[in-house]
């Protein structure tokens, strides 16, 4: 299973350093078959490199990643940028970026498959809004968002082996309202279907699922044959918490 913090824009240098410093000393994200993987701030690449890179199979990566390889583009990270500081993943695509950042679809889909290209494993975000799952339409906006990306990358002659992709439904996310253990089976059918029909022969990318993934609802979640691992927002801020996560992960 892939447990993945999301750490969004949380954390001071010191809360930062002393998370890392702590999960790298904990053996539960050494245990073989189970992949930790921290997506940090920016400003903290360098620290998690020097803290990460000594401990082994822990995995870190940045929240975003520009499709350009470089130039006039403030504020944003390249690719290179990443893996100068020896990042292993991009996550792409997060709602919030989708919200706040007015990224779309087609944008996303580039950013995928520059990150691909450049050898970064990609965590791929596709949520429905709360207005979407209402209206029943969450199964088509999930094809939409995974078919715009899927049709570039083939376009583009991009392997998906490295692709990772998570489920977050929007109204899931930060607010407590996990979705029903029904709710993340059916939608990630139907998302290994989408896979299924589009993707290159040959890969079994894994789904994870966000949206309020706690020490609580953790093993019923895990216990889903569909679900491949998570992508944890508030309850990878702590160390300790985020450790028990991965330690309930295993005990699938
Ligand atoms: P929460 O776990 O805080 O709901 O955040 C989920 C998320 O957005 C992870 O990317």
């Amino acid at each position: 299973m892939i447990i993945a913090a999301n750490w969004k824009m949380n954390l001071s240098r010191e809360q930062a350093l002393h998370h890392l410093t702590r999960s790298s000393q904990l053996d539960i994200h050494h245990a073989p078959g189970h992949q930790s993987v921290f997506f940090v701030p920016a400003c903290y690449f360098g620290m998690a490199e020097e803290i990460l890179s000594s401990a082994g199979a822990i995995g870190w990566g940045g929240q975003d990643c520009h499709q350009d390889e470089a130039g006039a583009f403030t504020g944003d990270i390249s690719a290179d940028m990443l893996l100068g500081f020896g990042c292993g993943w991009a996550l792409i695509g997060h709602s919030e970026r989708r919200q706040y950042h007015f990224e779309t679809d087609r944008q996303i889909a580039h950013k995928t498959a520059h990150a691909l290209k450049k050898g970064l494993r990609v965590v791929l975000c596709v949520g429905e809004s709360l207005a979407d799952r209402q209206a029943g339409n969450n199964d088509a906006v999930i094809s939409g968002q995974l078919d715009t990306v899927l049709v570039y990358l083939a376009e583009q002659s991009v392997s998906t082996a490295n692709l990772v992709i998570a489920y977050e439904p929007v109204w899931a996310i930060g607010t407590g309202n996990v979705a029903s253990l029904a709710q993340i089976d059916d939608m990630h059918g139907h998302i290994r279907d989408v896979l299924d029909s589009a993707a290159q022969a040959g890969t079994d990318n894994p789904i994870l699922y966000g949206g309020s993934v706690n020490e609580t609802n953790g093993a019923e979640i895990f216990s889903l044959g569909s679900v491949g691992g998570a992508l944890v927002g508030g309850a990878s801020l702590d160390a300790e918490k985020f450790a028990s996560l991965c330690t309930i992960s295993q005990q699938k």
